[in-house]
């Protein structure tokens, strides 16, 4: 029996440049739903204990009335602010989830996550402390200098894109985030990246699947409406 917290931490409070759409990404409709939906439903299904919302204070009101209380996703017990960069969103997560064991950190602008890759992240987390999701890189990738020379291309078998939930134990990813925080130096993309340089802590890579993208640019639409159909 399941005796720890596990909370999800739903990523969207992003602007979506890329997509350059008016309205941002995660609310473009997608089967006629936001494309936010999907991943809190998800959540919601899984057997996470609950969700934290992070968005902008624009849109909360939206998510609250279109989303939140139309699909009656009670497992959504806070909504909070966002900030300028993915990572600041994290943190702010991070802080409203200060009774939690274990936190899945997942962006919301991915809509095919599903219960079972959830459920697998939350097995691994447990054992290990630190789970990232990922899929095997199927194209080769070449390292470039600033002028786009090629200077590198390293073994693809130990190349991985890097998807999402990464998950961790709470008190060390508050702890890694707090330090890098207040450092201040760089801005990490990516969760486990701040464990490790922050702690030195390694991440178990699990693989989750080449359908759950991230949708980024307009063609990442095109894909993800084939994706819902079949
Ligand atoms: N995100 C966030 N807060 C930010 C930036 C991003 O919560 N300040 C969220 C996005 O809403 C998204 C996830 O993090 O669900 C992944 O980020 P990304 O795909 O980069 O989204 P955007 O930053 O919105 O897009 P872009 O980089 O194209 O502007
Ligand atoms: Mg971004």
């Amino acid at each position: 029996m399941k005796t720890k917290k596990y909370t999800a931490i739903v990523l969207a409070a992003g602007s979506g440049n890329r997509m350059k759409s008016e309205v941002p990404k995660q609310y473009l409709l997608l089967a006629g739903k936001p494309l936010l939906y999907y991943a809190l439903k998800a959540f919601e299904e899984s057997e996470v204990d609950d969700i934290v919302l992070v968005t902008t204070p624009s849109h909360e009101e939206y998510c609250k009335k279109e989303i939140i209380d139309r699909y009656r996703f009670d497992k959504v017990k806070a909504i909070v602010a966002g900030g300028d960069e993915r990572y600041l969103s994290v943190w702010n997560g991070i802080k409203a989830a200060t009774h939690a064991d274990y936190v899945l950190i997942h962006d919301g602008a991915r809509p095919f996550i599903d219960r079972d890759l959830i459920a697998r992240t939350m097995d691994v987390v447990a054992r290990e402390g630190a789970c990232t999701v990922g899929v095997p890189t199927k194209d080769t990738i070449r390292v470039v200098d600033s002028n786009h020379y090629g200077i590198r291309t390293p073994d693809r078998s130990t190349l991985w894109q890097v998807q999402t939930p990464q998950a961790f134990s709470y008190s060390m990813i508050a702890a890694a985030y707090e330090q890098v925080i207040a450092a201040g130096e760089y801005i990490p993309t990516d969760d486990a990246q701040v464990l490790e340089l922050a702690t030195g802590q390694k991440s178990k890579m699990i693989e989750g699947s080449y359908r759950n993208i991230k949708v980024t640019t307009p063609e990442d639409l095109l894909i993800a409406n084939c994706y819902i159909n079949g």
